[in-house]
């Protein structure tokens, strides 16, 4: 059979099951079955398909249909032009969580501390874009902090990273020039409404604090103000609903000038926050 064959026949399989892009998906299990790059996937199509890969590949396509996320079965997001691994401990990293990376870009900054890092994707990402800085990476799971252990170590950062298991700053010392955070964020009664990739296979730690979606705010506001060093500033990622209520939250810790940014579609996604001197 050859790969050609073997994509619409994917595609038709993936799109029996609900998968809402099933001819953009089949062909990155296609490529992830083949061991090559998706923009490969081309020049692969008129050849047979090896039995090895063709085995991958059904076994890649059972999963998405069962509505796995392409990231779990390949393993690997792209973040910020970086590879990431990504498995079902940790949250997918999103476009949207850029829009925090190019905020906290705008300052300079030597230590920082990033809260709930799940695959590592925040610290890792402005350690690699600012040389000279450290950084500490704490989450309640332990399995996420393996995994963005294993991402510190393929990227290289893995000196200038330290990991930490920490129920928000319970267990973190020091003083950091940027906190940062994409904190779960998704109110109880929001959980059904999600798609099956997310609410079935992405780890619900990372998806919600129950009841208003806020409590992680209330708890980081609480506890960030004192690791805060002189001109330390905090910035979080917010659902594009929250960014008056957890101005206000930061507001009421202590904090000042708290300004709401927007992500690339115009939704509001990061609360951004100074320690007041
Ligand atoms: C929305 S995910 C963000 C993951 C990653 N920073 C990113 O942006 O892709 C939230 C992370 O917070 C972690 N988390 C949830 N509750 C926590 C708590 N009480 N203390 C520390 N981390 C927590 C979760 O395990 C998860 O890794």
């Amino acid at each position: 059979m050859t790969a050609a064959f073997a994509l619409r026949d994917a595609t038709a399989r993936l799109a029996a099951a609900g998968v809402p892009d099933p001819a953009r998906d089949a062909r990155l299990l296609l490529a992830h079955a083949l061991g090559i790059a998706p923009d490969r996937v081309l020049l692969a199509l008129q050849d047979p398909l090896p039995a090895t890969a063709a085995a991958r590949f059904d076994a890649a396509l059972a999963a998405r249909a069962q509505r796995q996320p392409v990231s779990q079965i390949t393993g690997q997001r792209l973040f910020w032009g970086r590879s990431f691994r990504v498995t079902a401990d940790v949250l997918d990293p999103r476009p949207e969580t850029e829009t925090l990376i190019a905020a906290a870009l705008q300052r300079p900054f030597a230590r920082v501390l990033d809260l709930g890092t799940g695959s590592g994707a925040i610290l890792l990402t402005l350690l690699a874009e600012r040389p000279e800085a450290t950084g500490l990476a704490v989450d309640l799971s332990p399995a996420a902090l393996d995994v963005a252990r294993t991402n510190a170590e393929s990227l290289g950062l893995a000196e200038r990273a330290t990991f930490q298991q920490s129920d928000w700053l319970a267990n973190v010392a020091g003083q950091f020039d940027l906190i940062v955070s994409n904190p779960p964020y998704i109110a109880a009664a929001e959980m059904a409404d999600l798609s099956p990739e997310v609410r079935d296979w992405e780890p619900h730690l990372a998806l919600t604090p129950g009841g208003d979606g806020l409590e992680a705010y209330r708890t980081i506001a609480a506890q960030a103000p004192a690791h805060l060093g002189p001109d330390g500033q905090l910035m979080v990622e917010i659902g594009p609903q929250q960014g008056q209520a957890v101005a206000e939250l930061f507001a009421a810790a202590g904090l000042h000038t708290a300004r709401i940014l927007q992500d690339f579609d115009g939704r509001d996604r990061v609360v951004a926050a100074k320690r007041r001197i």
